[in-house]
């Protein structure tokens, strides 16, 4: 009796500091939490046809949970959106000076179609000044980590090194050039990673001492959310943090 009523309790309060708010604009942004903002980033709508909303669905501390509904149909190739979290401070810090950057990410596909196609992925922004947003004239590189992969997709570029051992997991880094940055994607070589634990300084050291990244390049962003292709799905984070030490 005594340990339902505490369950309830803390329920209660886990639910009661946000009420769960959907977006479905394609560029709307909703403040989560005390450190996040949750984006639709519906960038690549145009190229296909369909639709996706997000769901803030509460905040605890350094914790947020969301959903995002999408379902999208043409050109399989092309990337529709980035629904994403958004670390509101997790930035303006130089490789060299990280200690950490710890992360945890719990994720599942409620529903999704057969077939799919999708990943589950961090987009990590660097840059040679404190300030950028990402995807902008500021950014030097986009750093990915994938955590799914379905459908045959591809990170943009080629395979460039295979067997990266990182954060208890293996990885193939992918390499290749976008925009006015170059894009290096970390894909799992084993499947999906539906609970993520890691420290983004791991992932750092290795750029700086395999890939040519300078060390004096600054972190401007930390993002993690999905690219949808096509298909439909209802992708679930249960919980989420990260921190940039
Ligand atoms: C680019 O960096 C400059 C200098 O740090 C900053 O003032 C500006 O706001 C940044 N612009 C973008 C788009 O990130």
């Amino acid at each position: 009796m005594l340990f339902k009523l505490a369950s309830t309790v803390f329920l209660a309060q886990f639910f009661a500091l946000t009420s769960a708010q959907t977006i479905s604009g394609p560029f709307d942004c909703l403040p989560a939490g005390n450190s996040y903002t949750l984006c639709q980033n519906l960038w690549g709508r145009t190229s296909g046809v369909g639709s996706q909303s997000s769901t803030l669905v509460g905040s605890s501390g350094d914790s947020v949970s969301w959903s995002t509904n999408w379902n999208w149909q043409n050109n399989q190739n092309s990337v529709k959106s980035y629904a994403n979290i958004i670390a509101d401070n997790a930035m303006g810090k130089q490789l060299s000076a990280v200690t950490s950057a710890p992360t945890s990410w719990s994720w599942s596909y409620e529903t999704k179609s057969d077939p799919i196609r999708a990943n589950v992925a961090y987009d990590l922004w660097l840059g040679a000044s404190p300030v950028g947003a990402p995807a902008s004239r500021n950014s030097s590189y986009e750093i990915m980590v994938w955590l799914s992969r379905q459908g045959g997709i591809q990170p943009i570029g080629g395979p460039t090194a295979s067997g990266i051992q990182l954060a208890g997991n293996t990885w193939t880094l992918w390499s290749g050039p976008n925009s006015n940055w170059q894009v290096l994607s970390f894909v799992s070589d084993t499947g999906d990673i539906p609970n993520f634990n890691a420290d983004f300084k791991e992932f750092f050291d290795y750029l700086v001492q395999n890939s040519g990244v300078s060390s004096q390049q600054y972190v401007q962003a930390i993002q993690a959310g999905t690219e949808p292709f096509t298909g439909s799905a209802n992708l679930v984070t249960h919980s989420y943090s990260v921190a940039l030490n």
